[in-house]
């Protein structure tokens, strides 16, 4: 076939960018419509604009790093040993190290084998919206959230139902709404704890109400705990993995706030379970395969976690 390159030169060409599915899932997208807003900036406009919607502590100078972190990333990338491929789940040393952190706070201890790193804990969310996106199953996310989850729900094909967290009550989940909205194909539903936009921190009880209620209804809560202990009242961070013997329970998390590092793209998948679901259930089998066919964390920055931990 010879293309006819005059006049409307790019509609000559088949291709283009118009996936509904990629659509549908910007939509969701608060970062989306904050890059549009900041395409509308004047530029020559010399007054400060203040980043809204921007969860980075390290774009401001005030927020760096503990030096013995940096140190760590530094010798990691000089040392010449840790410029291969990592394995799927990560380096042991370095998924033993997250265990060991995520076990302090636990009644049991997290194995190794139940964490998998990841590129970032977006990237942890991405995984597993995509491993539970089985034909005709659903996930509860919270309202208000964290918009990626329904990005990328959206973008597997999985379909989304929204609980409210209930203002009146410290932005707790609204549990009665969390069983009315589920049904036999709902598989999760989602916490982020410490809470982003709402900046709760949940109470002991109202965690093990969480997990009860996942119990009665046979789904696994997922909780973003990448906040993990900014907590600055007088509630302290408890980690959901503590009733993981209720029900099964998938702790997302990993290094961009706790330690003000977000360029450095390190975050876990733990399966806080102590009675082993998630193992029997393959889904641990399905996050490690799924890893496999996409990006890795930096291999050197795997193994600073271990001095940093
Ligand atoms: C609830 C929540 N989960 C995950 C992330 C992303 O974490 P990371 O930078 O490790 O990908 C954010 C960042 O703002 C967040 O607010």
């Amino acid at each position: 076939m010879e293309l006819d390159c005059e006049g409307d030169e790019a509609s000559a060409w088949r291709f283009g960018a118009a996936s509904p599915v990629l659509t549908a899932a910007r939509s969701q997208s608060i970062r989306a419509m904050v890059y549009r807003v900041y395409d509308c900036l004047d530029r020559g406009d010399a007054r400060p604009v203040a980043p809204l919607g921007h969860g980075d502590p390290a774009a401001f100078a005030c927020f760096r790093t503990a030096p013995p972190a940096t140190d760590a990333v530094a010798a990691a990338a000089s040392s010449g040993v840790l410029n291969s491929y990592a394995p799927a789940a990560g380096l042991a040393e370095a998924c033993s190290a997250v265990a060991a952190l995520l076990s302090r706070e636990l009644p049991y201890e997290v194995s190794p084998r139940d964490v998998v790193l990841t590129a970032g804990c977006n990237h942890a969310v991405e995984i597993m919206m995509t491993v539970l996106a089985a034909p005709g199953a659903n996930v509860l996310l919270p309202r208000p959230g964290y918009p990626l989850y329904a990005s990328r729900a959206a973008l597997s094909g999985l379909e989304f139902r929204h609980f409210d967290l209930l203002p009146d009550k410290e932005w707790e989940v609204d549990l009665a709404g969390v069983a009315a909205l589920a049904d036999d194909n709902t598989v999760a539903m989602v916490i982020v704890s410490p809470n982003n936009p709402c900046g709760c921190v949940y109470s002991r009880h109202h965690l093990a109400q969480i997990a009860q209620t996942a119990r009665k209804l046979g789904i696994m809560v997922i909780s973003d705990e990448v906040y993990d202990h900014f907590a600055f009242g007088s509630k302290p961070f408890v980690p959901m993995g503590v009733f993981g013997e209720i029900a099964p329970v998938v702790t997302l998390g990993g290094i961009s706030k706790r330690w003000m590092v977000p360029g450095w793209r390190l975050g876990w998948i733990a399966a806080t379970d102590p009675n082993g679901i998630l193992r029997k259930k393959k889904v641990m089998d399905s996050i490690i395969d799924y890893r496999g066919i996409s990006v890795d964390p930096v291999t050197f920055v795997q193994v600073s976690t271990l001095s940093s931990c």
